[in-house]
């Protein structure tokens, strides 16, 4: 497979390409800035886009079997809320031109709608409110688009090796405080894309309790 990466600069989607390349397929990395995806491989081709600029992410996924998004806000001086609709705005119209059919798009446990316990965690949830509500759009954009659709929430990410044993939470029940590697991160969603798993549906994953 092709499999588009918009994000593909950033922790997780050097995972990704990682274990995509791996598993034998080619990787189309999508970043606002193309050099800074560290891998000098063929197999690995590199465009620019900027998830704000509509025309750049669609043409920038021609030629894609199937697209996972790991884009999230790294500059903490731009002021705009929107990054994961607009991102996927552009996604969903470049899907739909080059007839690419499978989307996982990262998300976070942060947009999940549920009660939470804990004064730190909701101050924190209170101070990101406008950026998870994106995401939540995002997600809502996502499973009404009528592609073959995944949202995956993740917890809070650390680095570190995968071990290919996760805790799988459907719906918005996930356990509070988790936490799971990039590199699990990127493998769940390298084999969900792989297996046509969880088409449809918002999933979480945490480490095992
Ligand atoms: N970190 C956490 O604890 C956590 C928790 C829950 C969910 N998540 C989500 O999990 C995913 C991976 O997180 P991470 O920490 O591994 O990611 P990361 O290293 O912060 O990478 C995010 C990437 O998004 C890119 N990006 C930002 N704005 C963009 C734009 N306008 N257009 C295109 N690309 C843009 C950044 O590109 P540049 O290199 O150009 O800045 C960066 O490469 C993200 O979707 C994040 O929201 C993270």
């Amino acid at each position: 497979m092709n499999i588009a990466i918009l994000g593909a600069a950033g922790q997780t989607g050097k995972q990704l390409i990682e274990k995509a390349l791996v598993a034998g397929h080619t990787v189309t990395g999508l970043a606002r800035s193309p050099e800074k995806i560290l891998f000098d491989d063929p197999r690995v081709i590199k465009r620019a886009a900027d998830g704000f600029d509509e025309a750049s992410v669609i043409a920038g996924l021609e030629g894609a079997d199937a697209v996972i998004t790991t884009v999230g806000k790294t500059n903490l001086r731009d002021k705009r809320v929107n990054l994961s609709t607009a991102a996927h705005a552009g996604v969903i119209a470049g899907m739909r031109k080059h007839n690419i059919k499978r989307l996982l798009a990262i998300s976070s446990t942060g947009a999940a709608r549920i009660k939470r316990d804990g004064i730190r965690r909701n101050i924190y949830l209170f101070l990101r409110r406008k950026y998870y509500r994106d995401m939540y759009d995002m997600e809502v954009q996502v499973l009404g688009s009528g592609l073959d659709a995944t949202v995956l929430r993740a917890p809070f990410l650390i680095n570190g090796p995968a071990q290919r044993q996760y805790n799988v939470i459907k719906d918005e029940t996930y356990p509070n405080g988790s936490r799971v590697s990039r590199a699990d991160l990127a493998q769940f969603a390298l084999d969900a894309v792989e297996q046509g798993t969880y088409i449809n549906e918002v999933v979480a994953i945490a480490d095992p309790l």
